[in-house]
């Protein structure tokens, strides 16, 4: 038996078919996966995917919902999407979903184009009796010559691959102009030339949250365009532990698979389609993402990396067929996965790495990637140490009551002006929640206004007594507590429960900075550089992070904020074998640290879950 759904969203509304007894959540996704937030990935346990039931019948909200929601929340119809059962036709609101803004700049140089994978415009000759050597051979001599001639004889492949060998035997028979995919080595795919082939590459930065793609000219270097969109594995949870427990399964795996090499192959068609080009222009697609996402794309159970001792299946660069891999492009697309350090140390930090330079860079700096996992590496050109810390998804918004990604309507800096807390949001929209680098500012706002104190505890009635009244009028009571109202009209703020998820997440940053400084035997004083990366990086106000104890405050002048790294480096890879050998060479010069096994890690956490005193 199934019922009918209606779903109105702003002015949309849509009818849904949904099986009697199922779960809104999975009705919903259904029909678009970036309707509902899900950063639990649908275990009930982070109370975000709240929807409202204008009419109609839905289960009892269980126990686990009542505790989630208040009682005021549950008689306005707002349920969770994720416990509600339909169990006849109803109509539910949806929350007017605001855009996502990614961050999709990079460090950015110039770069040769050399690229590792080439398109060869040859004509090999026909055999005839006086030279009656096979197809693969001629092919290989006349392919070696115009290597020779381009300055890239070593690029000479060995071989022609299995699955091009239909097409050798196709195409090679006589003296007809042929386009070959040559990359490490091999042939990997034959095909008559067309008029105008191009031959075009992706740099994709594949994060645990977003996903974006770079569209460069292999020939030229030039870059022709980039996309990016929230990552559609999104509603199996918003951090790798929790996609790591959802492929479990084969039938998980396969779906998180799936949905992944779609996406980058839709947003890459998207991008050929911009530039004028043809897919069959794409030839390469180069990705840089943490070892968990790099797993989920080539269909590798990472189970092994949540579990102690963290080993991951693969680690080393690997040259694939795309077309194996579910992407788009020529048949004979090479897909570069790029090299990283360690289960929690990925390939993201190592492009990250080789687009600042920071192997081959004088002196000692800090390189920083804040996201659900903080990644941190230190060094130079003498070496490199890195760790990851599990900082948890407070700083993208998830596991703060009214914590939201860098969506429109986000909350992303606050400040105080006189006795009065100012804010402002993403695409200047009302406000309808607080991102990463808002929560930040907002601490370190009430820090320095006594609205919390060095603790982390929120002032009770006696302390508000002593604070001016704008101030004292922010404190009340939320559903599970005391909290701060940003926005006491749209019921905006910030609880007791979300400044200690951003103490415990804001100390395992600071623990592991520490640590690494330790471990090298340095003092924070001589750290040249600290380069800040990614979306939330670049938003993070440099003040603020520093009064509530994240960034060191010594290094506050010494910070370089350099967006989007990990795509810049993917991208580079893609253009030139230089890079793309650097990141194996940034690879090898980084050893890794791990913190879970180390006393003096714990004793700096518990440290730094202080907030500093005023100064
Ligand atoms: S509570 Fe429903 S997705 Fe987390």
């Amino acid at each position: 038996m199934t019922y009918n759904l209606k779903v109105f969203e702003g002015r949309r509304i849509e009818e849904i078919e949904v099986e009697a007894g199922g779960r809104l959540m999975d009705a919903l996704l259904k029909v678009d996966p970036s309707r509902v937030d899900t950063p639990c990935g649908g275990k009930g346990l982070c109370g975000k995917c709240r929807i409202k039931v204008v009419s109609g019948r839905v289960s009892a909200p269980n126990e686990r919902e009542s505790r989630l929601l208040s009682a005021a929340e549950l008689s306005a119809g707002i349920r969770l999407a994720c416990l509600a059962r339909l169990e006849g036709d109803a109509v539910i609101d949806l929350p007017e979903r605001g855009e996502a803004s990614i961050l999709s700049a990079g460090p950015e140089s110039v770069i040769v184009a050399d690229p590792l994978v080439r398109l060869v415009a040859v004509t090999p000759p026909a055999s005839s009796l006086d030279d009656q050597s096979d197809d693969e051979a001629r092919l290989l001599a006349v392919i070696a010559r115009k290597l020779s001639e381009e300055g890239a004889p070593e690029l000479a492949p060995r071989r022609v691959a299995f699955a091009a060998l239909p097409g050798l035997a196709r195409h090679c028979r006589g003296d007809q102009a042929v386009g070959a995919v040559v990359a490490d080595g091999q042939v990997l795919a034959i095909a008559p030339l067309r008029a105008g082939a191009r031959a075009l590459g992706v740099g994709v930065d594949l994060g645990t949250t977003t996903v974006v793609c770079r569209l460069v000219d292999l020939g030229t270097g030039e870059r022709l365009g980039s996309r990016s969109e929230l990552n559609a594995q999104r509603p199996f949870g918003a951090d790798v532990i929790t996609r790591i427990a959802a492929a479990e399964s084969p039938e998980g795996l396969e779906s998180l698979r799936s949905r992944i090499s779609s996406q980058i192959a839709s947003l890459a068609r998207a991008l050929t389609d911009e530039s004028g080009a043809t897919p069959e222009d794409l030839i390469a697609i180069t990705v840089a993402g943490n070892t968990t996402m790099l797993h989920l794309l080539a269909g590798a159970p990472p189970d092994a990396i949540a579990r102690s001792p963290f080993t991951p299946a693969f680690l080393g660069r690997r040259v694939e067929s795309a077309a194996a891999l579910g992407l788009a492009g020529h048949p004979g697309c090479a897909a570069i996965l790029l090299p990283g350090v360690s289960g929690y140390v990925g390939a993201d930090i190592v492009a990250g790495i080789v687009a600042i330079g920071l192997h081959e860079a004088k002196g000692r700096s800090l390189f920083l990637d804040l996201g659900t996992n903080g990644e941190i590496a230190f060094g130079g050109k003498a070496g490199i140490i890195c760790c990851a810390t599990a900082a948890g998804p407070a700083f993208e918004g998830a596991g703060i009551e009214m914590g939201t990604g860098g969506v429109t309507g986000a909350i992303d800096a606050v400040w105080i002006d006189g006795d009065t807390v100012c804010f402002s949001t993403l695409g200047k929209k009302p406000a309808t929640g607080i991102c990463g680098s808002g929560l930040i500012d907002a601490l370190a706002v009430f820090l320095d206004c006594r609205l919390v104190d060095e603790t982390g505890r929120v002032a009770d009635e006696d302390e508000a007594r002593a604070l001016p009244p704008t101030l004292a009028a922010m404190i009340g009571e939320g559903p599970r507590g005391p909290v701060i109202f940003l926005d006491r009209a749209r019921g905006i703020y910030l609880s007791q429960g979300d400044v200690r998820a951003a103490q415990l997440a804001k100390a395992a940053i600071a623990a592991g900075i520490d640590t690494l400084l330790r471990v090298a035997g340095v003092g924070v004083g001589e750290v040249d550089r600290l380069y800040l990366a990614g979306g939330f990086g670049s938003l993070l106000d440099v003040r603020s992070a520093t009064r509530i104890g994240l960034l060191p405050a010594e290094l506050a002048d010494r910070v370089i904020v350099v967006g989007n790294a990990s795509g810049a480096g993917a991208t580079a890879a893609c253009v030139s074998r230089h890079r793309l050998d650097d990141c194996d060479r940034a690879r090898a010069a980084c050893s890794y640290v791990e913190l879970s096994s180390r006393p003096d890690f714990n004793e700096a956490y518990v440290e730094r879950m202080m907030f500093p005193e005023p100064e």
